[in-house]
């Protein structure tokens, strides 16, 4: 039996103003995805990556990341199409695992710099018996949920004890079996970015399984914005 992972870089890079996929936005003159994909790979935990990527850019990344085993990656990667939602690319992904593999890491690209530490946490809580691990790390803001805005104001609906808050990062382990059943049953969520899981932790809590919390990391930061890269490229400083 093996750990697998998906590694998801199927989405655009809007928010960085930048007109390509963003998982091909270089840090420290690497793309992200190759930076995420070497990490998972120098876990020694991960031994294939399945890799989704934005319709129609297949052969580029391709070129970059896959076949057998590439020098500086270090475990075979598949690379595949992803789908209008990160939820429909992760099923995408999950689709193209082989039949060996019994523990899956769902990985963002965006997510370059999470470490091999990081990563083999989780893989090792899967192990342990835990069906269903997120890296979380605790919020320095505290957090309102709100309705509706009218006129330009939200009106509070509640305010949670910040204590018991967790701001959810990437790689998510899980047990296969019970992560294709939560694709499975959330199938119908998956066309519609407004409906879609926005990680695939929320589709197995809708199953009513357990999910479990282990500490993340600062440099397990996602890279959405200009300001994200800057920031990740003092991290990536040797
Ligand atoms: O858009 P967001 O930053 O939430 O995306 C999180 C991750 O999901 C990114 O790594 C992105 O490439 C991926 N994604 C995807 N397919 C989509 C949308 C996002 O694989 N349709």
């Amino acid at each position: 039996m093996a750990t697998a992972a998906v590694l998801t870089a199927a989405g655009s890079g809007t928010r960085l103003g930048l007109p390509g996929p963003k998982a091909l936005v270089e840090l420290a003159g690497v793309p992200l995805v190759v930076h995420a994909a070497r990490r998972l790979a120098a876990s020694g935990v991960v031994l294939s990556v399945v890799v989704t990527v934005p319709p129609g850019r297949a052969s580029g990344f391709r070129a970059l990341l896959g076949g057998p085993v590439r020098p500086g990656i270090g475990v075979p990667v598949t690379v595949v199409e992803g789908g209008g939602s990160r939820q429909a690319s992760v099923a995408a992904g999950l689709a193209a695992l082989g039949d060996d593999v019994d523990v899956v890491l769902v990985h963002d690209a965006a997510r370059a710099l999470a470490s091999p530490a990081l990563i083999r946490a989780v893989e090792a809580a899967v192990r342990a018996g835990h069906r269903a691990v997120v890296p979380g790390l605790p919020v320095a803001d505290t957090i309102k949920q709100v309705g509706a805005a009218v006129d330009g104001a939200a009106p509070v609906v509640a305010t949670v004890p910040r204590a018991t808050m967790r701001a959810v990062q990437t790689p998510q382990g899980f047990d296969r079996a019970l992560l294709d059943a939560a694709h499975a049953a959330g199938a119908d969520r998956a066309a519609d970015e407004a409906t879609a899981a926005t990680d695939d932790a929320g589709l197995v809590e809708a199953l009513g399984e357990q999910v479990w919390v282990v500490d993340g990391e600062e440099s397990a930061m996602k890279i959405t914005t200009t300001r994200d890269l800057a920031v990740a490229e003092l991290l990536a400083r040797p």
